[in-house]
């Protein structure tokens, strides 16, 4: 019985690797009713989720691990010999980086996770993958478990994808739109459906496959996600050179149900810890298949992403008469996308930091990420509120869609700058409303020298026409 008196649900689960993927699948699991061990090899890591303090800002899931920390049904522990004790399935929750060379995921900690865990079992288990990695992991995986566990102890590894956005874990977590089960038995299904019963009935799409298909799911979503950012990106460089407006483009094609308007926006383009990574770990896995057409389109998706970051620093440099050097500029927004603390190959950070080095003075205000940005960049200067970034600044960059950024007011920012004049990385302002305000407005395949209808006049007008 656990400390708020309720039973804990069957069967005992085991997280191993608390970032943002294990974490918020440990307070999940604990929130749908299981007792649940998070393992860390970090005892500070450990020392602080057990005191009920995060790591990271997420949204909600502080909450959730001091209440589950309180209830008795989430535990942290150190030592993978606490898992092998206790729990019956064990999802793999570590992470797999780029590795140092090349494009290729580093799945080391994959590997040393499964096989430590393996090593101490002293009865049978379900080791669930989580993390992403290249297809053909669990095969591999099911070859080294098998040789490190005791004779006698039956080991199944099954594949399990999170899907989970940072800045909405939790809810992703709760109430994902599908979950991809890559099993090899019938009871690693059963195991399965009982872990997720709940989330089932609440209408979440299941899909039982073989585990390298369960694998290759995410890296495929991710990898359609980044083309498609990157295909709008393209479109606004063509609307640029032709006078006409991605964002309305960008409105109309996703009125068709077939292509919809989720990660259509063009700007600064897509960063962080996963599909950048994710991206050129499948260029590399293909490339090892020899399945070179995923190469080409993939190897420009993730190039064409990185030109975007360029192309926002030569538009700054442009916007200052030709050079950035002496110039103060105010960066607003350092973490990849707004929602998160996240500086992981943030094009955020990496515009401000090119911009230091071309010689501008450049202040970051980021609304969560300044430390982490601080600890990345330190030789950037940052400040504590938008309007301090912006004081005396000769251009404002807006990097990251934070709303409260995209809600600062023109009128009482123009009192802070030295020159009213704002670059809008992501599209995320109404330029009417900016130049009204008597600001110089640039954003990304909009043509900046004549007024854009506003957004809802720009919807109506579409409503008109059907
Ligand atoms: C992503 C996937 O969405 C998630 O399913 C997977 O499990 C992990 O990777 P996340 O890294 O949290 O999640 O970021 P996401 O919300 O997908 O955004 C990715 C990037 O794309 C951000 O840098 C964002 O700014 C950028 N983006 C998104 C665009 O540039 N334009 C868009 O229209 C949408």
């Amino acid at each position: 019985m656990t400390l708020d008196g309720m039973a804990p649900l069957e069967p005992v689960i085991g997280v191993i690797g608390t970032g943002y993927l294990g974490t918020t699948h440990a307070a999940c699991m604990a929130e749908l009713g299981f007792d649940v061990v998070a393992q860390d090899q970090s005892p500070e890591r450990v020392a602080r989720l057990a005191a009920g303090e995060l790591p990271f800002y997420e949204p909600a899931l502080a909450e959730l691990v001091r209440r589950h920390t309180a209830s008795g049904r989430l535990r942290f522990t150190h030592d993978v010999a606490d898992l092998a004790a206790v729990a019956d399935v064990h999802f793999l929750c570590v992470g797999t980086p780029q590795a140092g060379e090349g494009m290729a995921a580093d799945t080391s900690q994959v590997f040393a996770a499964a096989e430590a865990l393996a090593a101490c079992l002293e009865r049978d288990a379900l080791i669930v993958g989580k993390s992403t990695v290249p297809v053909g992991t669990t095969e591999a995986l099911v070859a080294a478990v098998t040789r490190r566990a005791a004779p006698g102890i039956d080991v199944e590894v099954a594949w399990n994808p999170e899907f989970l956005r940072e800045g909405h874990a939790v809810d992703d977590t709760l109430r994902p739109d599908r979950l991809v089960l890559g099993v090899s038995s019938a009871e690693a299904e059963k195991i399965l459906r009982q872990v997720y019963v709940d989330v089932i009935r609440d209408g979440a799409a299941v899909v039982v496959t073989d585990p390298a298909t369960a694998e290759l799911v995410k890296v495929a979503a991710n990898a359609f996600l980044a083309t498609k950012i990157t295909f709008a990106n393209l479109m606004g460089e063509l609307c640029e050179a032709a006078g006409a407006d991605v964002t309305t483009l960008a409105e109309s094609i996703g009125l068709d149900p077939r292509i919809g308007h989720q990660f259509l926006g063009a700007g600064l383009g897509f960063g962080g810890g996963c599909l950048p990574k994710d991206l050129r770990a499948l260029i590399a896995r293909a490339d090892e298949l020899g399945v070179g057409h995923a190469r080409r389109l993939l190897g420009v998706v993730d190039e064409v992403n990185e030109s975007q970051r360029t192309r926002t620093v030569e538009t700054a440099v442009e916007l200052c008469g030709g050079s950035v050097a002496g110039v103060r500029i105010a960066a607003l927004g350092a973490a990849f996308k707004p929602g998160t603390d996240d500086v992981r190959d943030s094009p955020s950070l990496a515009v401000a930091a090119r911009l230091r080095d071309l010689g501008a003075t450049v202040t970051v205000h980021d609304p969560h990420a300044n430390d982490n940005a601080r600890a990345a960049e330190p030789d950037l200067c940052f400040a504590a509120t938008a309007e301090d970034a912006c004081r005396d600044a000769s251009l404002v960059v807006l990097l990251t869609e934070w709303e409260e950024l995209v809600r600062l007011d023109p009128r009482e920012l123009s009192a802070y700058v030295a020159v009213p004049r704002m670059l809008d990385a992501r599209n995320a302002l109404d330029p009417q409303r900016w130049q009204l305000a008597g600001w110089e407005h640039r954003g990304f395949g909009r043509s900046s020298d004549r007024a854009q209808p506003s957004a809802g006049s720009r919807v109506s007008e579409m409503e008109l026409m059907q």
